[in-house]
């Protein structure tokens, strides 16, 4: 049975009393959420604040960073699609899926991507990483067998104030590698 959690926001987006409100229903990581949400609120703000899931990060007040990115699928197209989360609203989401860097590991195992970010050594600080592995898994879902140009094309929206692209696109290599082989996706 799906689990499922309701209720008000939390207190990082905490609605005042007498103020409108709208529906989200949206299922994250396997799990669905129903909250009443300010509608001027931003779909990484109701990922942190009312949900929790913290992975997902914000770098940015200008939509260039790409640290909150997340995947969604229905929201063009059928399938999932990378999409800075700090540009949609939450409401944008409502009825859609959405996957998280919490939901990527299997039962207790990493996902390809995970594990190549670690043994290449594709992060200094982390901050930029949950971002750049849910840019990359999307990226890869298009395009499974990507040179290193369309790797660097890939992810050219997302940036690392460490500046460690060149182990964050080996690592991407690698990752690639290894979901051809074993037919990894999501
Ligand atoms: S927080 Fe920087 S692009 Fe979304
Ligand atoms: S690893 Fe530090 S921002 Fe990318």
């Amino acid at each position: 049975m799906p689990r499922r959690r309701v209720g008000g926001p939390r207190s990082g987006a905490a609605v005042e009393a007498g103020q409108e409100t709208v529906p989200v229903r949206v299922k994250i990581n396997g799990v669905e959420y129903s909250h009443n949400v300010e509608p001027r609120l931003l779909l990484v703000h109701y990922i942190r604040d009312v949900v929790g899931l913290t992975g997902t990060h914000v770098g940015c007040d200008t939509s260039h960073c790409g640290a909150c990115t997340v995947l969604i699928k229905g929201l063009w197209g059928d399938g999932w699609l990378a999409v800075k989360s700090c540009t949609l609203l939450a409401t944008q989401a409502d009825g859609k899926e959405i996957l998280t860097i919490e939901g990527l590991a299997k039962n207790g195992e990493l996902h390809p991507l995970q594990r190549a970010f670690w043994e290449n050594h594709g992060l200094q600080c982390g901050f930029c990483t949950p971002g750049m592995i849910m840019a990359a898994l999307g990226f890869l879902l298009r395009n499974p067998s990507p040179s290193r140009e369309e790797i660097k094309w890939g992810i050219s929206g997302n940036l690392c104030r460490c500046t460690g692209y060149v182990n964050i696109i080996k690592s991407i290599e690698a990752a690639a590698k290894e979901m051809r082989e074993k037919g990894t996706a999501i």
